[in-house]
């Protein structure tokens, strides 16, 4: 590596050329230790972002940045620890009833989460509904309330895969996010660095999602599947639809509410079967069912005697949550003002445009518009009609629930404009479009 310079492996990319794997490690490792400046590596990620790269040179990408920093070691925690990663979407609350429905049925989950930026929210951002809970945990009280009540679940620490960190920063302000290499490298670093020895993906599609398009969807799934398979996880993929957003709630609190009720057997039907089907893999994967059809009975149980609620009440005391609001979920931040956004017209909702709905919800103060703002956890929306409902004119569309009478408004005008009305009724499509395995 000593004679080797950033400069030519650029070059080498623009003209064409497949980096080798030492090459990948001296860009990685130089990169993470600020050897290689700002400019080369936007170079790069734009000659790649052209160019491409191939299986190998992803996988080694892959592992160049899962080994920048601490792999976490979970062999403290007995079984097969099983992770579930989403690549986010509208009122994707999917990992606060599926993980302890999934510890309910004996498959350990030791997870790391973030935070939300932007129109999609964050698996913390929602768990802080609870008062007090927290994720800043010592790794001993991770491996403890894993072994003991068989989840946790804790904030992603610096020091796990530093570089991609560092790179996914610079991606996103130089446009080179959206190149398939560079995404399944990405998140597949996280969670090979998370430790876990199997990897359920939940691959989002449509208008809300990374990838709109369904065959992107697959690509993407498939990449990522075989980078885990190729560096020892067992890994498999379940693309899911993000056209319109997932359940009825979007906003954190009132994630929190709907999650509640899926464990307790009301949920909604596409969230619910999102739950069961990414659940019964997990049960599958972690060694405690013996067919997908199984781990779909073992979960729906789990769900219908109480142990899954009962496994978040643990699961939220342990990390210093206030169970109650698990029992009580009218204990939870609630806004000051619900409103409704009533339809101007009669017909069928045709269309949600998924990223719209986001967008109000951040416009309520739900979200981040940047890494420092504070979010109003109580604030969001609650969908009445989806996509394929009958509306009449003046029928409750969402209810808007607000803390400021002008973002109120604001996001009422955005959401009514979200939703179009027509004379057809369109189908309301699958939430499973497929799995990669
Ligand atoms: N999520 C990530 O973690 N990385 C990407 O590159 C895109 C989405």
């Amino acid at each position: 590596m000593k004679n080797m310079r950033m400069y030519d492996l650029i070059m080498k990319k623009r003209n064409g050329g497949a980096l080798s794997k030492a090459e990948i490690y001296f860009m990685v490792e130089g990169y993470t230790k600020g050897e290689i400046p700002d400019y080369q590596m936007s170079a790069m990620m734009m000659a790649v972002y052209f160019v491409g790269m191939n299986e190998e040179e992803t996988f080694h990408l892959t592992m160049a940045m899962a080994h920048s920093g601490e792999m976490l070691d979970l062999s403290a925690i007995d079984g097969i620890k099983v992770d579930k990663h989403s690549t986010g979407g509208v009122g994707d609350k999917t990992s606060l009833a599926l993980t302890p429905m999934v510890a309910a049925c004996g498959v350990k989950i030791a997870k790391m989460s973030g935070r939300g930026l932007g129109h999609t929210g964050g698996t913390i951002d929602k768990l802080e509904s609870f008062a007090g809970f927290s994720t800043a945990i010592s790794t001993e009280d991770f491996f403890k309330n894993v072994n003991e009540i068989g989840i946790s679940i804790m904030g992603q620490t610096k020091e796990l895969a530093p570089a991609d960190k560092l790179l996914y920063a610079l991606r996103d302000v130089t446009a080179t996010v959206d190149n398939m290499s560079l995404i399944a490298s990405s998140i597949m670093s996280k969670k090979l660095a998370a430790g876990a020895d199997a990897i359920v993906l939940d691959v989002k599609t449509g208008s809300g999602a990374f990838m709109k398009k369904e065959a992107d969807a697959f690509a993407l799934a498939k990449e990522m599947v075989q980078l885990g398979k190729n560096a020892g996880r067992n890994t498999a993929a379940v693309v899911s639809d993000m056209d319109q957003p997932l359940g009825f709630a979007v906003g954190n609190a009132l994630e929190v509410k709907e999650a509640i009720e899926t464990l307790k057997g009301n949920g909604p039907e596409d969230f619910t079967e999102l739950c069961l089907t990414l659940g019964s893999y997990m049960l599958l994967m972690g060694g405690a069912a013996k067919t997908e059809e199984e781990g779909r009975e073992m979960l729906k149980e789990a769900v219908a005697d109480g142990r899954a609620l009962r496994k978040l009440a643990e699961f939220v005391k342990a990390q210093g949550g206030d169970e109650k609001m698990v029992y009580e979920p009218e204990l939870l931040p609630r806004a000051r003002m619900v409103e409704p956004v009533l339809a101007e017209g009669d017909g069928y909702v045709e269309r949600l445009v998924c990223d719209e709905v986001g967008i109000c919800s951040l416009i309520l103060g739900g979200g981040r518009e940047t890494k420092e703002s504070v979010i109003d956890l109580s604030v969001g929306i609650v969908l009445e009609k989806k996509v394929g409902a009958q509306v009449k004119k003046g029928d409750v569309l969402a209810w808007l629930h607000a803390n400021d009478s002008e973002r109120l408004q604001a996001a009422k005008e955005r959401l009514l404009a979200a939703y179009t009305i027509g004379k057809d009724k369109k189908s309301e499509g699958k939430v499973i479009v497929g799995i990669v395995k």
